[in-house]
């Protein structure tokens, strides 16, 4: 049985390389006050979680300021925060890397694993991948893996194909028994505005929720990301197994963010 619930829809923003500290402040505090004015605000957070993947620089800033806001009890307290990616070791000899520890710290439980940016542009392969998994869920957080095919592999009909070895490769070490969530992103539509059809995500996420009890992860959160704005999430969140989305260029503005989760409700 999966660890992490179904019952609410997961509204994971990436934010990618964008905002400052600075800016990651103003955008929570400007989600507070529209989520304040939201009438039907209450209904939305009873029904979805938000999580934010800022760039590590400004997870600090990110958690601040959510604390400040929850202690004074304002709307601004539900967000969570997410990390893009994390290095697959907790600390040491890694120039460069960003160490999980340090987001556990700060209170955050989600990690991107996988993204099709970091595949393609920083050469992540599965079997890199699978450790990060492994490590992730051991510390207790919760991996988001991505996966997904490109345009080459669906035209050339290979997209099952694709996704199983991606979800069987990534998962080789993952426990059942700790938290897990799988993101499926078409490497197509991801930032192309060319958002997957209803029949293509439906189904992708059958094909996905059933490779996922084969390999012992039942009932697993599956995410959609691929251009989801608020005018095409209503009808996305209405597939069978899609558990929320995964945002990039929508989550970077508070009310496209927030009017993803509103047309949810
Ligand atoms: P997009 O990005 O929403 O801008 O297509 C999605 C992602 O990269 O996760």
């Amino acid at each position: 049985m999966a660890v992490i619930s179904r019952d609410k829809k997961i509204i994971a923003g990436n934010w990618k390389l964008n905002k400052s500290p600075k800016e990651t402040q103003s955008f929570i505090e400007e989600f507070a006050k529209i989520a304040q004015a939201t009438k039907d605000f209450q209904k939305i957070s009873d029904l979805c979680r938000f999580v934010i993947c800022p760039q590590a620089s400004s997870w600090e800033s990110f958690q601040r300021t959510v604390k400040a806001l929850s202690t004074s009890n304002s709307p601004g307290g539900v967000l969570e925060l997410g990390a893009q990616n994390c290095f697959v070791e907790a600390q040491g000899a890694f120039t460069g890397e960003n160490s999980y520890l340090v987001l556990k710290e700060l209170s955050g439980q989600w990690v991107l694993v996988g993204h099709s940016e970091r595949r393609t542009l920083f050469r992540e392969t599965d079997e890199f991948l699978c450790r990060k998994v492994d490590s992730f869920q051991k510390a207790n957080l919760i991996p988001i893996l991505c996966i997904g095919e490109t345009l080459g592999e669906r035209e050339g009909e290979q997209t099952e194909e694709v996704l199983q070895h991606q979800l069987r490769d990534g998962l080789k070490n993952a426990s059942e028994d700790l938290p897990l969530v799988v993101a499926y992103e078409p490497v197509w539509a991801i930032g192309t505005g060319k958002v997957a059809t209803v029949n293509q995500v439906a189904h992708a996420h059958k094909f996905i929720a059933n490779e996922l009890i084969k390999l012992g992860f039942a009932d697993t959160p599956i995410l959609y990301g691929g251009s989801v704005k608020a005018d095409n999430s209503k009808e996305l969140g209405n597939i069978p197994y899609v558990d929320g989305f995964l945002i990039g260029g929508a989550s970077l503005q508070v009310t496209s963010y927030l009017g993803i989760a509103q047309s949810l409700i």
